[in-house]
């Protein structure tokens, strides 16, 4: 490998199967344009004027507080990990400045399963630079999606996620619909955030280990926000109570029917909003494996209860709705089959994830065109399970094992392939940028398992490696 190179120059352009022309959307091949490429640089928001929410987020290497008197070494956020809860209405223009007081090696931030523009993405050396010490870089989107998301840095990832620099990010919907209050989401009467995270081997729910309570009388229906920040799936499940999975990934679950007995199965960087409406009997406990959350009136308390034998299956969860869109008429077909393989990567001799049978840095740059309706196969032929997220888009999970979805539509960001699974999705690629594709069990994206999205026709002016020194994983 060179000591820099731009990801433009990683591997292969994948072109994918596309349609035949006509036939629906572009069916031209691809690369194949003669205009001069645009730069991700210029995939700006262009939203002007005044910020409605405006944020100042001071990174820096110290101390992270889990518990009374329980510190552990990390990276904060203004002081704390979490940061500071990011909350925006729909359509704000959110304007956030980061500020590296002192992350070694510099650091960003990427807002995950919100789909900003491409310039805002905060992925070192694909679209921005790392900020170092003593700089600051200011991002600005609108939030267009409400739901339940989170941001972390996008600079030696698989470290300073770890460490715990990240928070959430909540879009309250623009305004509530006539209809709102007669659907699940609708009536709750107030929302937690629950954002899980383990810091040096301790899991802790908001940043706190142990049990802890939150005040809400008999009949309350609260919606608590899981964020599963690690780089393992967080189940989740309710004692005292039944529950309502409302939305997943940020997008509502249409019709979603009352669960007991089940846990929700988080993946790594995924969300679920349960809706839990507490008991005249006292208090529900919303778990976790290791920590929980009492939801009832002062001084109540739940009974704890282990982990149910079976998961909610999303696949058949909640009634179909109506699409945006028609996957079943794909302009270009992808297939991102996952494996392992001997070789080298990054000099070092082993047993490597591999991509369509490539070991990284060979690995595909799946290239679409504005508009394409796009199918993708996702294949695990590893050992080991895969949290994929694909950034600036959401996915819409077709089928599983060739077994097609039958429930709500499950849009997702995160979504857990299981060994020996196959998924397909389908997404609509609406917004231009270079995208990175990748394993959210942040240490097998530095082991290589990662491919880009690339629209045709754009270029990027960054660059990763040494001495940049831009290390998105
Ligand atoms: Cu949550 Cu590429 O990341
Ligand atoms: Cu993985």
């Amino acid at each position: 490998m060179p000591d820099t190179y731009s990801v433009m120059d990683m591997g292969f352009h994948e072109p994918g199967i596309a349609a035949a022309a006509g036939a629906h959307g572009s069916g031209h091949p691809l690369p194949g344009s003669d205009a001069a490429p645009v730069s991700v640089k210029d995939l700006t928001e262009r939203a002007t004027g005044p910020a409605d929410v405006s944020v100042r987020l001071v990174a820096a290497a110290g101390r992270v507080t889990i518990g009374t008197g329980i510190t552990v070494p990390g990276i904060t956020l203004n002081g704390s990990s979490p940061g500071p809860v990011i909350r925006a209405t729909q359509d704000d223009v959110v304007e956030v400045t980061l500020v590296n007081e002192s992350v070694p090696g510099g650091t960003t931030l990427h807002w995950h399963g919100l789909d900003v523009p491409n310039a805002e993405d905060g992925v070192a050396g694909v679209t921005q630079d790392a900020v170092h010490a003593g700089e600051s870089h200011t991002y600005r989107f609108v939030a267009r999606q409400a739901g339940t998301y989170w941001y972390h840095s996008h600079q030696v990832s698989h470290e300073q996620v770890r460490k715990g620099l990240l928070g959430a990010i909540v879009v309250a919907p623009k305004a509530a619909p006539a209809a709102a209050s007669a659907t699940v989401a609708g009536a709750a009467t107030s929302d937690v955030l629950a954002l899980s995270h383990t810091y040096s081997g301790r899991r802790t729910i908001n940043g706190r280990v142990g049990e802890q309570h939150v005040d809400a009388r008999p009949g309350d229906r609260v919606r608590v926000r899981v964020v599963n920040t690690d780089a393992g799936v967080a189940p989740v499940w309710v004692s005292g109570t039944a529950y309502v999975l409302a939305a997943v990934d940020g997008t509502d679950v249409n019709a979603p029917t009352p669960v007991s007995g089940r846990a929700v199965v988080v993946p790594a960087g995924g969300r679920a909003d349960l809706v839990v409406e507490v008991p005249a009997s006292g208090g529900a406990r919303v778990q976790m494996s290791g920590v929980s959350m009492v939801l009832g009136p002062p001084g109540s308390t739940a009974p704890a209860a282990s982990r149910p034998k079976k998961d909610v299956d999303l696949l058949t969860y909640g009634s179909p709705a109506a699409l945006s869109f028609d996957p079943g008429k794909p302009d270009r077909t992808f297939a991102y089959s996952i494996g392992r393989k001997p070789g080298f990567v990054k000099g070092r001799p082993g047993v490597h994830w591999s991509i369509n049978g490539k070991l990284w840095p060979n690995i595909p740059m799946f290239t679409v065109a504005e508009g394409d309706v796009v199918r993708m196969e996702i294949l695990n032929r590893s050992n080991e399970t895969h949290p994929m997220h694909l950034h600036g888009h959401h996915v819409l999970v077709l089928s599983r094992d060739g077994k097609a979805a039958t429930g709500s539509p499950w849009w997702t960001d995160s979504l857990e392939v299981p060994v020996g699974a196959r998924f397909e999705v389908a997404f609509v690629a609406d917004n231009p940028g270079i995208w990175m594709d990748h394993c959210h069990n942040l240490p097998h994206a530095r082991e290589g398992l990662v491919a880009h999205l690339a629209y045709e026709g754009l270029t990027t002016p960054y660059r990763v490696g040494g001495t940049t020194p831009n290390e998105p994983e």
